[in-house]
């Protein structure tokens, strides 16, 4: 068995990915016509050849943009649901997925935000047997009384959120910056993830621990600090990486030194996500297969990885003891139909 077709059918989580950053270029042309909103771009190839970055800014400057076609809560439900089939076929079992209501302010409400999105992760879960939920992100490039606003505005549907998450540009606006968000994220019972060690430094991502967050996204700038690397396995703080956009977006130069087996085999609890798939070039199982083929792994360390996801994630426990579960019972079969090829990248 190749290491792709291993990857196919091996069970994943999906950590860390923006709904707004799962719009299709088809999509995005289709909702900025069915909404009136005029685009630079005429068809979905415009689109597709526009995404080229230099970084992170400029890639959340397209993000923003595109943002500007959702406007119904019909709009979200469709972007959802169109994601969550896509992550099904994907072989994704459990979806933790980013939404930022600050994109909309002043054009959607938050209600018709969240209520499109989280009827379709409903949808979902009885159509396609993903176990989908939600993290509200706030916008480190805004101020953090904006941060602690949108707290209060999506507090209605507390109890339909995971968690509550930091992005945006990241040099700059260090996490420090979000301690009372986090800390009033905290007290009223979200789960807390921080986007960090992005383009921004390793110091970012201890601010982040300081902060009280449960899990880093990305994290890459701590893989060359090894006492934050202890911190992170001691502490049991995942990381959420993302190789093809830290490739797009020129965090790494390429993906033969990508540091996430180094990050595994030191103890961190790593997991392989896709972030905005469309913009990057591939969904979860497009960035397994691209660390198989450039860091030869074997299905041993994919279904190790596959692992990682499940317990880096927010599920209650025995939906991690299942999912880890069956990525051995996954292991097994493969190594099973092929004992002498199954360990081959
Ligand atoms: N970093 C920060 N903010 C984001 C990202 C990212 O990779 N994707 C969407 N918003
Ligand atoms: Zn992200």
């Amino acid at each position: 068995m190749t290491a792709a077709d291993f990857v196919a059918a091996l069970p994943k989580t999906e950590l860390h990915v923006h709904l707004e950053g799962t719009l299709e270029p088809e999509d995005l042309v289709r909702f900025a016509a069915r909404n009136g909103v005029e685009l630079p771009w005429r068809s979905p190839d415009e689109v597709r050849a526009a995404y080229s970055y230099t970084g992170l800014d400029e890639f959340l400057r397209l993000y923003y943009l595109g943002c500007t076609v959702l406007h119904t809560r019909a709009d979200f439900h469709e972007l959802t649901a169109a994601y969550l089939r896509r992550a099904a076929a994907d072989g994704v079992r459990r979806a933790e997925m980013f939404v930022s209501p600050q994109s909309f302010l002043g054009r959607v409400a938050v209600a018709d935000v969240l209520g499109g999105v989280l009827d379709a992760i409903a949808d979902a879960r009885t159509d396609l047997g993903v176990d989908g939920a939600v993290l509200v992100i706030a916008q480190r490039h805004r101020t953090e009384a904006e941060a602690l606003e949108l707290l209060d505005a999506v507090a209605p549907w507390q109890d339909s959120l995971l968690g509550v998450g930091l992005g945006g540009a990241e040099l700059g606006n260090p996490p420090s910056r979000f301690a009372r968000f986090f800390a009033d994220a905290r007290r009223r019972g979200y789960r807390l993830t921080c986007h960090a060690g992005e383009e921004g430094p390793a110091g970012y991502v201890r601010e982040a621990l300081d902060c009280g967050v449960e899990r880093i996204d990305h994290g890459i700038a701590a893989a060359d600090d090894p006492a934050l690397v202890a911190r992170l396995r001691d502490e049991g703080v995942p990381l959420t990486m993302c190789p093809l956009s830290n490739l797009r977006l020129r965090v790494v130069d390429d993906l033969a030194g990508y540091p996430i087996m180094a990050l595994h085999d030191a103890g961190v609890v790593v997991s392989v996500n896709s972030d905005d798939p469309p913009y990057f070039g591939g969904y979860v199982a497009d960035n397994h297969r691209a660390l198989a083929e450039h860091l030869g792994l074997s299905t041993a360390q994919l279904a190790a990885l596959a692992r990682s996801g499940f317990r880096a994630s927010f599920a209650p426990a025995d939906e991690i003891a299942a999912g880890v579960a069956a990525v051995e019972d996954h292991e097994a079969r493969a190594a099973g139909s092929q004992p002498n090829v199954a360990d081959a990248p």
